[in-house]
C-alpha cells in the first residue's frame, strides 16, 4: 500500500517528463507540412516600371506573411514596405509538372488553386543613374524572416545613357530557353532592360510554369539564373541554369497568343481552357440571349469568363497604361508594346478539325463548340481604340523626340516562319447549307487587303519615324529591311522552331486563297546575316536559323545604335558563342558616343 502510495507521484512526475520531452514534436506535426520545408520565397524579385527616380520590387511567396519589405541604398538603410495581392486564377492540373506531379494526373486531377501571394514594393528617392542595392524580406506567420540575396536597382536611366537590351521572346519553358539566358548573361553580363515580344510561358495560369516547373525551366527561374536545366544533345546531358537578369534590370513584355486563358472553368483541364476563346462579341449575344435569372452576375466579368482573358499575366506584371498596350521610356529609347495577337489554331482542313479554316464537322450544329477561327484578341484596326491610342501616342512629343523609337508586338509583320499566315484580320465566317438549311460546312477566309498590321499599323510607323520593330511568335531568326528603312527583326529562337519557309519549303495553305505558302507574305527579301550566316545544305549562306540546336539572342547597345545576334550551338556545350548578325537602327545623335569599328567588318562582307 505504501508503495503504491509512492509511486504514483512518481509515475505522475514521470509522464509529465515524457510529455514535455515530446511536446515540440508533437506540435512541429501538428504545423501545416510547409512548416517542415526551409523557408523561402518562391522567386527572387524582379524589378518593374522605373521613372525618373523609383522603380518597383515584385516577388512572390507561397504563404501570405505578415510583413515584406524591400531594404535598399547604401548599407540597406532605407525601406519600402510592400503591398500584398493574392493571384486569383493561378492553379495547377492533370498536366501540370510540379512537386511529386512528373506525369499526368499523379497529384492533380483537375484544375486545383494555388495559393501564392504578390509582394510589390515602391522604392523611392534614386538618384538618375545610380545603381543602388536591396534585398526583399518577407515575415512568416509564424514570425520567421526570409531574405533574399542583395541585388541591385536603379530607376529609369536618364538620356544618353549607354545601355544594352536584351530583345527576346517565346520563351515558354522551351528546352533551350536557359541555355540561351544563361549565355546571354556570360555575354554581355548584366543587361539594362528586356524587351521580351510576348509568349512567356505555355498556359498562363498554370502556376508552375511561371515559378517551379520541375522540369527546371520555369519562367522566373530561367531569368534570374534559378533554372535546373537538363539539356540532352548527342547523349551529352549539359545543365542550365538560366541567368540573373531580371533581379538587376525591368522586365518589358508585350502581350502574346500565350499570355491569353479561354473561357474558365475548375473542371475541364487548363490546357483545353487555354485553346478555348471566343470572341468578345459572340460571348455577348450568348449573354444576350440567357435568361434574366442567370444573367446576375456582374456582365464584365461573366464576359470575360466565357470568351477570354489575360488576369494572370496582368496580376503578375505593373506595366503603364491599359497593361496590355503601353508605351515607356527608357534612357533614349521610346518603347511602344502593342496587343497584336490572335489565337493560334491549326491549318488542317482535317473533318475533326477545330481550325484557322474551319468548324469541326461534328459541331456544325452546335455554335457554342465552335472556335470562330484565329479571331484577335484586341483590335488594332483603324479606328479602333488601340489604333487611335497608338496615333496619339506617335504623336506624342516622348515619342517624337526619342533617339530610338522602337515598337515590339507579338505577331510577325515580316517573317518567313509559319505563323505569319493567314493575314491578319478578323476571320470571315462562311456558313455552307444544302437546300433543306441545314449546315454542311462553316469556314474562315481572311482577306489579305484587310491584314490590319500592314495595311494600318505599318504606315503608322513608316510616317514616325519608327527605327525597329521586335516581335516573335514563329520561333526563329530573321529580319527585314522596308523602302522606309524600318528594321525589322523576329528574335525567338530559343528552341522548338516552326521552320522556315522559304524556296521548295511550303506553308500548309488551302488550295485556292491568296495565301503565301513560301517566303515574306508582305514582299520583303530577308536580310543575310552580316557576319557568320549558318550554311545551308547547298552550301550557300541561309537568311535565317531556324533551329532546335542552335539558339539565339540580339542585344541593343544604345551607345552605337548597333543591334548585335548571337548563336549558341547547344549539341557543343564548350563552344563559344558567334555574334553572327549586326544593323544599326539609327545614328548615334548623343554626345560622348561614337560608332564602334565592329560595324566595319559588316560593311565590308561580300554578299552573294
Ligand atoms: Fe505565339
Amino acid at each position: 500500500m505504501v508503495n503504491r502510495l509512492t509511486s504514483r507521484p512518481l509515475l505522475i512526475a514521470g509522464l509529465l517528463v515524457v510529455f514535455i520531452a515530446l511536446a515540440p514534436i508533437v506540435v512541429l506535426f501538428a504545423q501545416p507540412p510547409t512548416y517542415l520545408t526551409p523557408a523561402q520565397l518562391l522567386t527572387d524579385p524582379f524589378l518593374q516600371l522605373p521613372t525618373d527616380t523609383s522603380v518597383r520590387v515584385v516577388w512572390f511567396t507561397e504563404f501570405a506573411g505578415t510583413r515584406h519589405s524591400v531594404a535598399y541604398g547604401k548599407g540597406l538603410r532605407r525601406v519600402a514596405i510592400a503591398n500584398t495581392t493574392k493571384l486569383s486564377r493561378t492553379r495547377e492540373d492533370q498536366k501540370s509538372r510540379v512537386g511529386e506531379q512528373t506525369e499526368d494526373a499523379q497529384v492533380y486531377q483537375k484544375p486545383t488553386l494555388r495559393d501564392i501571394w504578390r509582394h510589390e514594393a515602391e522604392v523611392t528617392g534614386l538618384t538618375p543613374g545610380k545603381r543602388a542595392p536591396y534585398q526583399v524580406t518577407s515575415v512568416r506567420n509564424d514570425g520567421q524572416l526570409v531574405k533574399s540575396n542583395p541585388f541591385t536597382l536603379a530607376a529609369a536611366p536618364p538620356p544618353h545613357t549607354p545601355l544594352k537590351i536584351l530583345l527576346t521572346s517565346d520563351h515558354q519553358l522551351m528546352p533551350m530557353t536557359a541555355a540561351n539566358l544563361q549565355k546571354v548573361a556570360e555575354t554581355v553580363g548584366r543587361v539594362d532592360a528586356i524587351f521580351l515580344a510576348g509568349d512567356l510561358v505555355n498556359i498562363p495560369d498554370r502556376a508552375s510554369e511561371w515559378f517551379d516547373d520541375n522540369r527546371g525551366g520555369a519562367f522566373f527561374p530561367a531569368l534570374q539564373g534559378q533554372a535546373n536545366y537538363q539539356l540532352e544533345k548527342n547523349n551529352i546531358t549539359t545543365r542550365y541554369t538560366g541567368g540573373e537578369l531580371i533581379q538587376h534590370a525591368p522586365l518589358f513584355p508585350a502581350t502574346g497568343n500565350h499570355e491569353v486563358m479561354g473561357r474558365f472553368s475548375m473542371d475541364r483541364g487548363l490546357n483545353d481552357q487555354f485553346n478555348d476563346p471566343i470572341p468578345r462579341q459572340v460571348a455577348a449575344d450568348i449573354y444576350q440571349q440567357k435568361s434574366a435569372q442567370s444573367n446576375s452576375n456582374n456582365p464584365l466579368i461573366w464576359l470575360k469568363e466565357h470568351s477570354f482573358n489575360t488576369d494572370t499575366y496582368n496580376e503578375i506584371f505593373t506595366l503603364p497604361g491599359n497593361e496590355n498596350y503601353y508605351a515607356i521610356t527608357f534612357g533614349d529609347i521610346r518603347l511602344i508594346s502593342l496587343y497584336i495577337t490572335n489565337i493560334w489554331r491549326t491549318p488542317s482542313l482535317k473533318p475533326n478539325t477545330k481550325g484557322r479554316y474551319r468548324e469541326r464537322e461534328a459541331d456544325l450544329n452546335n455554335p457554342t463548340a465552335w472556335g470562330y477561327g484565329q479571331h484577335i484578341f484586341e483590335l488594332i484596326k483603324s479606328g479602333s481604340p488601340q489604333y487611335n491610342w497608338l496615333k496619339a501616342e506617335l504623336n506624342s512629343p516622348e515619342f517624337q523626340q526619342a533617339n530610338y523609337k522602337i515598337v515590339m508586338f507579338h505577331h510577325p509583320p515580316h517573317s518567313l516562319g509559319d505563323n505569319i499566315v493567314p493575314p491578319y484580320t478578323d476571320p470571315v465566317q462562311i456558313i455552307e447549307r444544302d437546300r433543306n438549311g441545314t449546315i454542311t460546312a462553316v469556314r474562315y477566309d481572311y482577306p489579305p487587303q484587310a491584314d490590319y498590321i500592314r495595311r494600318d499599323v505599318i504606315p503608322l510607323l513608316e510616317n514616325a519615324g519608327v527605327q525597329l520593330v521586335l516581335y516573335g511568335h514563329s520561333h526563329l531568326w530573321n529580319r527585314f529591311v522596308n523602302a522606309q528603312g524600318i528594321h525589322f527583326l523576329e528574335s525567338s529562337n530559343v528552341g522548338n522552331t516552326y521552320g522556315a519557309y522559304l524556296g521548295e519549303k511550303q506553308r500548309q495553305v488551302p488550295e485556292g486563297k491568296d495565301y503565301a505558302a513560301t517566303g515574306d507574305p508582305n514582299g520583303l527579301e530577308p536580310i543575310l546575316p552580316t557576319i557568320a550566316p549558318l550554311i545551308g545544305e547547298d552550301n550557300q549562306p541561309l537568311p535565317y536559323i531556324s533551329s532546335n540546336d542552335i539558339t539565339v539572342f540580339s542585344i541593343l547597345d544604345t551607345s552605337t545604335g548597333i543591334v548585335s545576334s548571337y548563336r549558341f550551338d547547344t549539341r557543343k556545350p564548350d563552344s563559344d558563342i558567334i555574334k553572327f548578325d549586326e544593323f544599326q537602327i539609327a545614328p548615334v545623335r548623343s554626345q560622348g558616343f561614337s560608332l564602334t569599328k565592329s560595324i566595319i567588318p559588316s560593311l565590308s562582307l561580300k554578299y552573294p
